[in-house]
């Protein structure tokens, strides 16, 4: 087992460090040279795309929040609908699921029960499903009518690292090639969005390397008993990640939270001392990053211990955060695949420090094959 670890403590540790290598599989053989999106395992067709009229992205855990971030820019470039539920409640709702609807089922394993129902319901309903999923030839995509894998190898540690960085690596190109089918966006749009995600390896390596900072961070604060984490637009899901790999791991309570939900709630539980991380989105014309500094600002002014994840050059923030921790550069829809990265550094970290199994967490299975 310590030779299959390759000299890792942790199989997770070995696994956050293959990110970039399994995101570059992920986009591999994705695109051609000119950055248009070549997805010839598709067996759905232009025609059958065409008619999409709803989306509906399904998936447990970490899948869902993967999902979570793929509507933010299924929907940007698309203009299509776009629905995320867990499996586990999609199909006791009686959705409204018919032949033009595309569900998106996301299965690290291929093999989660709640997941596996949800899309027997949806096919039953007479949509189409696709899957995104790491292990060939499991029964979710088996029983699906397409599939995208995730080329992330095989993943042993109970928490999603790799897995999840490829689903949203797969997200992204299933969300750029119905943008092209469909001629929601122009060819030089699409082609800049593939550059772009060709730097994701190069900046999740550079968040490796300063990982050493993470790490003490995470022993620092190994004492406290309550995290909380903000973020907004596709920093959400990024925030519900972070407390859910600490919760997971460092069997802690551990929050995420809209940032801007803020002010409905969240603000009462801030107290002196209190750790709260925050994902800041890149400046852009919506005034989001300005809206969440002034988050920060708020919950520093209550005594909270703020740990800010923000794009290098930002200073914005170096006021009000308490620990710095600077992501590369990239879009914001994109940023998720960075910003995840110190988080699940984080909570690996912390559990060690509490001696935990980081691999096999207490109660919890890699894949959930009841419901
Ligand atoms: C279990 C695991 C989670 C995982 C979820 C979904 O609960 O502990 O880490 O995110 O299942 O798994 P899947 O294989 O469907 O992605």
């Amino acid at each position: 087992a310590a030779a299959e670890k390759g000299g890792y403590d942790w199989f997770m540790l070995k696994e956050i460090d293959e990110q970039p290598q399994a995101v570059a599989d992920t986009l591999l053989g994705r695109h051609d040279s000119a950055g248009r999106l070549v997805l010839d395992e598709m067996r759905l067709s232009d025609d059958e795309l065409r008619g999409v009229d709803k989306i509906v992205i399904i998936g447990c855990g970490t899948a869902s929040y993967a999902g979570m971030v793929a509507k933010y820019a299924i929907e940007h470039w698309t203009r299509i609908p776009c629905e995320v539920e867990l499996a586990s409640e999609f199909r006791y709702r009686d959705p409204i699921v018919g032949r033009s609807t595309l569900v998106v089922a996301i299965s690290q394993s291929g093999e989660t029960a709640d997941t596996l129902q949800a899309i027997r319901h949806a096919r039953q309903q007479g949509s189409k499903v696709l899957a995104i999923c790491n292990t060939n030839g499991s029964t979710i995509p088996r029983e699906s009518d397409a599939v995208i894998y995730t080329h992330a190898g095989p993943e042993i540690a109970v928490a999603s690292t790799k897995g999840f960085l490829t689903q949203l690596a797969a997200c992204y190109v299933l969300g750029l090639y119905l943008a092209q089918v469909r001629g929601t966006k122009y060819g030089d749009e699409i082609s800049a969005t593939v550059a772009e995600l060709q730097k994701l390896p190069d900046g999740i390596r550079t968040i490796l390397e300063r990982a050493d900072a993470v790490r003490e961070l995470a022993r620092e604060l190994a004492g406290h008993r309550t995290f909380l984490f903000l973020g907004r637009h596709v920093g959400y899901p990024v925030a519900l990640e972070g407390a859910l790999k600490l919760k997971e791991l460092a069997y802690l309570h551990a929050e995420g939270f809209a940032a801007g939900e803020l002010k409905h709630g969240p603000i009462a539980v801030i107290e002196p001392g209190l750790p709260v991380f925050v994902v800041v989105p890149p400046k852009g014309r919506d005034q989001l990053h300005e809206k969440v500094v002034s988050n920060i600002q708020e919950i520093r002014a209550r005594g909270a211990r703020t740990v800010v994840l923000v794009e290098e050059g930002d200073t914005s923030v170096d006021p009000y955060a308490d620990v710095v921790i600077r992501l590369p550069k990239a879009p914001t829809l994109l940023q998720p695949v960075l910003a995840a990265v110190p988080l699940q550094v984080f909570a690996a970290e912390l559990a060690s420090a509490l001696g935990h199994d980081v691999d096999q967490p207490r109660n919890l299975a890699k894949s959930v094959t009841v419901e």
